[in-house]
């Protein structure tokens, strides 16, 4: 299966590293150490012409901090905001989840390739995913959801390590009510008020089995989850052609420049981040 390559649209002209400044208009707190942000470019021109596509991702930078790159996770289909959303794990993370509404911040991109939906359209889905990484998995449920006609069954997956830790809940509420959906939420470890599913995302999704005729899988997770999914698409008779995975390593310059995104022989800006288990099955083990 061919990756759509996307060429870089948006760069600013001159200097590829000067961001546009972009204004964040919402805050949702996901989960204690997972905030999504609504922005929307502070320039009117851009905030028409911006376009991207499902799985690229951006360079976001907080002024006297720095600079980090993150999945867009609102669907292009949806054109009154864009979205992304961010772990607190550094000093660009903790500098972003100090922000508050109106703040501006730098942007860079859209990057990288997309999800290619070519070839998508008239396959059945599988998504699996995992804690914050539903985040670019959204954006290509949404665009899916938004184009319904075009796209087969449709099977979500997903998981978190306890109830407070799964994220957007609002989305999983509406691919819940939603009847042309087969929505599956999963926790590693239950609590009193959890009365849903628990068990691993891999384990869960083996349980649920869905065919693997004229079906594509999107996976994203932590990378534990992701290891142990592909042997269990495998074993359900996904291809490694049939399985999109999205990957975010090390990731810093998001242009191919800095080289410390590498995986195997791949740059993850430049050659991804959407990569079939077909290419990147050699190394996934040992790399990633
Ligand atoms: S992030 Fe710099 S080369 Fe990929």
């Amino acid at each position: 299966m061919a990756i759509t390559d996307i060429s870089h649209r948006f760069l600013a002209q001159g200097n590829v590293y000067l961001p546009h400044i972009v204004v964040i208009e919402k805050i949702i707190d996901e989960t204690p150490g997972v905030t999504t942000f609504h922005f929307n470019f502070k320039d009117e021109k851009l905030r028409a012409e911006f376009t991207f596509e499902s799985g690229q991702f951006g360079e976001y930078s907080v002024f006297g901090v720095g600079e980090a790159p993150f999945c867009i996770s609102s669907s292009p289909t949806r054109h009154d905001r864009l979205e992304f959303a961010v772990q607190r794990v550094g000093k660009v993370t903790n500098a972003l989840h100090r922000l508050g509404v109106g703040a501006e911040i730098g942007f860079r991109g859209p990057y990288g390739n997309s999800f290619p939906l070519d070839l998508l359209q008239g396959k059945n889905l599988v998504f699996v995913g995992g804690g914050i990484g539903l985040a670019p998995l959204r954006s290509l449920i949404w665009n899916v959801i938004d184009n319904r006609g075009k796209y087969g069954r449709i099977d979500i997956v997903y998981g978190a390590r306890s109830p407070a830790d799964l994220c957007f809940c609002y989305d999983l509420d509406a691919w819940e009510a939603d009847k042309t959906i087969n929505m599956v939420t999963t926790v590693d470890r239950g609590d009193e008020s959890w009365t849903g599913r628990v068990g691993l995302v891999p384990k869960v999704l083996e349980e649920v089995a869905p065919s693997a005729q004229d079906t594509v899988a999107v996976v994203c997770g932590p990378p534990i989850m992701i290891r142990f999914t592909f042997p269990v698409l495998g074993k359900l008779g996904f291809t490694p052609e049939r399985i999109l995975t999205t990957l975010e390593k090390r990731m810093k310059c998001g242009i191919g420049k800095c080289g410390r995104c590498n995986i195997g022989n791949l740059y993850v800006c430049r050659d991804g981040p959407v990569f079939t288990y077909a290419q990147i099955q050699s190394f996934i083990s040992s790399e990633y």
